[in-house]
């Protein structure tokens, strides 16, 4: 598997970076974001948030919005919670992680108000695709922590994948396209494969899709609802350390 090196000067002792890390509990009982936070912000996630330039950037530029990031390499996390600790940054948590086993069991419906996924990887071999982030139970698990009307937020440079990713929300959620979000122009807003990918002079392709709130006898309900969530939701505290 590739791994990412992250020189130790890189980062903070662990007892500095634990306010910014989520544990997950075992048994898995599912996040309940208003007491992590201690606020009730909507919350935004990043999948495969990398060396953080997306997720930093937007715990800057809006404290008013709570950031949650998975990513499933430990050195970009313990990185990336050092960017946010020496910014004081409060409103971004970090988990480490596999996204396809953390959403199902923690996440509850419709807890998200977007859902950012740039650049995932497009495991070009034919033997690891099944590493592949999207599947069909990843997308329909982005629609289900989606409130309605909020957006999930793709981007990849790589033409065949991303022919992948947009089929499967076509096929396997109601989630509607949404007008997509003007590519960044600032480096401080762009991810680092965005970066790259544009120094090398490679296409990037981004999509949006939305949420629709849908009418059942004169009610609106939020879509699918999938298992496990009805769970009593207590406070998960932050720590460092485990992952799934
Ligand atoms: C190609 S990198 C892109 C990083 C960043 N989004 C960017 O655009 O610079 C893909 C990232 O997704 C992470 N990743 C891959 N599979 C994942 C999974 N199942 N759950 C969480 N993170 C994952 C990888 O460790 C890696 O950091």
């Amino acid at each position: 598997m590739r791994r990412t090196l992250i020189p130790r000067d890189k980062r903070l002792p662990l007892e500095q970076l634990a306010p910014y890390l989520l544990s997950v509990s075992d048994p898995p009982t599912p996040f309940d974001f208003a007491a992590i936070f201690d606020n009730r912000q909507p919350v935004e996630l990043e999948v495969g948030f990398g060396k953080g330039g997306f997720l930093l950037q937007s715990a800057l530029s809006h404290p008013e919005v709570n950031y949650v990031g998975i990513e499933l390499e430990k050195a970009l996390v313990l990185y990336v919670a050092t960017r946010l600790a020496k910014r004081g940054l409060r409103n971004a948590r970090l988990i480490h992680g596999d996204a396809r086993r953390v959403l199902p069991l923690y996440f509850p419906d419709a807890c998200c108000q977007a859902v950012h996924v740039y650049f995932p990887d497009p495991w070009w071999k034919r033997r690891h695709k099944k590493r592949r982030l999207f599947q069909e139970d990843f997308v329909r698990h982005c629609e289900r922590i989606l409130q309605p009307g909020g957006q999930l937020l793709i981007a990849s440079d790589v033409e065949e994948y991303f022919g992948v990713m947009t089929d499967l929300v076509r096929t396997q959620t109601r989630l509607q396209p949404a007008e997509t979000p003007p590519a960044p122009t600032d480096p401080q807003w762009m991810t680092n494969f965005e970066r790259k990918a544009l120094q090398e002079g490679r296409s990037v392709f981004r999509a949006a899709y939305r949420k629709v709130a849908e009418e059942v006898s004169g009610q609106l309900i939020s879509g699918q609802s999938a298992g496990n969530t009805s769970q009593s939701v207590p406070s998960a505290s932050p720590a460092a350390g485990s992952a799934l």
